[in-house]
């Protein structure tokens, strides 16, 4: 099977016309294929998942999550600070988790896809459109919990004219950041930010500019309540995130209600749809979009999307 242009426009949630450029680009290779699992071969991917969630002990917000994260994005570092070229350095900043050549979740079902970097791929195409469609008219971008920086570093090749602020409360994610931003001579800065504590970093925020978090809102677990009121309470013009939000899994099938199993288990944020609707029904915000983007690692789909104004 290969991804469509209209089936990949119903994945993202976005218009099949303005997808099809980006599509046209990437179509011509093999990055499209994949293997459906069926009958015995979906029946030992649902069996493995279950095993995971059974022995899985991660636990999200936890005491010891500081140093994992400390210590992934210093091998980052190690590796950007070795890098020779730029196409080195840019893969340098994919982070360990999207790993390639993994059973993926795609429109429902588990797959095998013939590309090793097919989720990467795909969740490239999802930030250009995201940058396309509601970064583009910002004059700053600031990306919370921003990791390796490669949103960043993407959207910065893409559009230029903007700025760009990564915050994160790993040092070596700040370091990193900023080691990229002089390696690939893009617009952007990285700052140390505990988003379980935003009032505590006193930050200018330029008016009508975005915020975006891509999958580190999930990180707060209970705590993330603080950080959505407060940034909806910045002078943000609009507010982008790419987050599994559980709101928007559909309990009712089991192919979600295994990820939810898997979400749950770990203690990602569950709250982020329902804080930002409470904040709409206050007059404070209009959600704009939201979308549950069918694709992810074999465990969930991280990269639903939420898009929010100020009114
Ligand atoms: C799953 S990674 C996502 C990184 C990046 N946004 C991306 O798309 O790859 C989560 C990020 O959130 C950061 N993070 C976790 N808890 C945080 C907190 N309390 N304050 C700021 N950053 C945090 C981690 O250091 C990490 O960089």
């Amino acid at each position: 099977m290969s991804i469509s242009c209209s089936t990949l426009a119903d994945i993202m949630g976005f218009d099949a016309y303005g997808l099809r450029d980006l599509y046209l680009d990437r179509a011509h290779k093999p990055h499209f294929d994949y293997d459906v699992q069926r009958k015995h071969a979906k029946e030992a991917t649902i069996v493995r998942v279950l095993k995971r969630i059974d022995s899985d002990t991660q636990r999200i917000g936890g005491n010891d999550r500081y140093k994992v994260w400390e210590s992934g994005w210093e091998e980052n570092y190690v590796a950007l600070s070795n890098s020779k070229d730029r196409e080195s350095s840019l893969a340098a900043l994919v982070p360990a988790y999207i790993r390639p050549g993994q059973i993926m979740r795609l429109n429902g079902e588990y797959v095998k896809p013939k590309s090793k970097w097919l989720e990467l791929e795909l969740y490239s195409i999802l930030r250009s459109l995201v940058g396309e469609s509601y970064l583009s008219d910002a004059p700053h971008v600031y990306e919370f919990g921003a990791g390796t920086g490669y949103n960043l570093a993407l959207w910065a090749k893409e559009n230029p004219a903007i700025q760009y602020t990564g915050f994160d409360f790993s040092r070596n994610s700040v370091k990193l950041i900023n080691l990229a931003a002089q390696k690939l001579c893009l617009p952007f800065t990285a700052e140390y930010f505990n988003m379980v504590e935003p009032e505590m970093g006193p930050i200018a925020i330029e008016p009508g500019s975005a915020i975006v978090t891509c999958g580190s809102i999930e990180q707060l677990g209970e705590n993330s309540h603080k950080f959505v009121d407060w940034m909806t309470r910045m002078p943000f013009k609009r507010g982008v995130h790419l987050e599994p939000v559980m709101e928007l899994y559909d309990s009712s099938s089991l192919f979600d209600y295994l990820a939810l199993m898997f979400l749950k288990k770990r203690g990602y944020t569950d709250s982020l749809l329902t804080d930002l609707e409470r904040i709409e029904n206050e007059g404070r915000i209009r959600i704009v979009k939201k979308h549950h983007t069918k694709f992810g690692s074999m465990m969930m789909d991280g990269y639903c999307i939420v898009v929010w104004e100020t009114v």
